[in-house]
């Protein structure tokens, strides 16, 4: 039996991807991954804010380094960041993780709007990525932002990126737009190689107790699978880009939806975090045995099958189910 599959023109072994998070921070986390069987691996993502954060920390290190060399001493460390890694560090966690690795390593770029950042990207090539994700995560709390402004400020960046390297970029979505499909699609003539579908939007709760908000972050829940299903099966097989099902996947059987619907690969970090990072094996081998329960002998035999395109009835997808699953929880 074969688990081959192809992701942004990389071969792969099998369809399972550790996403980014903090375990592929680590060399000896990602040998251990890799071990477990993950077929590639995307690094934590590097911060517009950390490379700007170092940019600034430059700027400032010239301006007193003219006027007083003593000030120097005062400034913080330019490597402080979200992950408490600068540009630097991450360059050079690419390149050692490249070394070590057999299997494809993917950097991640995380900003919202073009600046200095994304010549980054050149960086990470240049350190040995096999791959880059873009994250532009964005929260629109101006109400005067249309859609346009973003989706335009958004492939703005695609462009830059895209004729900065080489090499394969990803795109990890929002699946908060207006027409996730026709962005998609649009992303894709801009340059993008592949879809994350989706990025998972962290939001705020609110603590009565205490009349505030809290920022907590919780790992995500089996059923947040359904919106990545639903537009992976509704892009499969009417892209040319590669297709990644990202969140909410937490069993074998997640896998082997997320492949019905039409996936290339399948990304998992909240079921490694939970469990451990051997949990991989747990899910290559539940896929090796639906497969051969099923005596399906490749991926290509199972991909897609109950995707849009190839899906004998539609209406599932569609409005019109939505008014039989409303009728039928009534008749119950
Ligand atoms: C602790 C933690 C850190 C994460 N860091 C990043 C990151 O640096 N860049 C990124 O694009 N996604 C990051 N993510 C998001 C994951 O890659 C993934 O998209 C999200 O957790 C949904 O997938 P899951 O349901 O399999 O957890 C992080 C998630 C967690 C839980």
């Amino acid at each position: 039996m074969s688990l081959k599959t192809k992701y942004l023109g990389l071969d792969l072994s099998n369809p399972l991807v550790a996403s980014a998070s903090p375990l592929s921070a680590k060399l000896d986390n990602l040998r251990l991954l890799e071990d477990a069987g993950a077929a590639a691996i995307v690094l934590p993502s590097l911060f517009q804010e950390q490379i700007e954060a170092e940019a600034q920390a430059i700027d400032d290190r010239q301006i007193y380094a003219n006027s007083s060399p003593e000030a120097l001493t005062y400034f913080p460390s330019a490597a402080s960041g979200p992950y408490g890694v600068g540009p630097e560090r991450y360059v050079d966690l690419v390149r050692r993780a490249t070394e070590a690795l057999e299997i494809p390593v993917i950097a991640s770029l995380n900003g919202s709007s073009l600046a200095g950042w994304v010549d980054y990207a050149g960086h990470l090539e240049k350190a040995g990525a096999a791959a880059l994700e873009l994250n532009m995560y964005h929260v629109p709390t101006n109400l005067m932002e249309t859609g346009q402004d973003i989706e335009a400020r958004y492939l703005e960046i695609v462009d830059a990126v895209c004729a900065t390297v080489n090499l394969p970029v990803s795109i990890k979505l929002t699946p908060f737009l207006s027409s996730v499909g026709n962005f998609a699609t649009t992303l894709v003539t801009h340059g993008a190689s592949g879809l994350v579908l989706f990025n998972r939007l962290l939001q705020p709760d609110i603590d009565v107790a205490h009349l505030s908000l809290t920022d907590v972050l919780e790992l995500s829940q089996p059923a947040e699978i359904r919106l990545p299903l639903l537009w992976t099966a509704i892009l499969a097989g009417r892209t040319p880009a590669s297709l990644a099902t990202s969140t909410g996947v937490t069993t074998s059987a997640d896998v082997v939806k997320c492949l019905l619907a039409g996936a290339d690969v399948v990304m998992t970090t909240s079921a490694l975090l939970r469990h451990d990072i051997s949990y991989m094996k747990t899910l290559v081998a539940g896929l090796k045995h639906w497969m051969d329960e099923r005596e399906f002998a490749s991926l290509c035999e199972m991909r897609g099958m109950l995707s849009w395109a190839r899906s004998a009835d539609r209406s599932l997808y569609t409005r019109a189910n939505y008014l039989r699953i409303l009728e039928r929880y009534a008749d119950a």
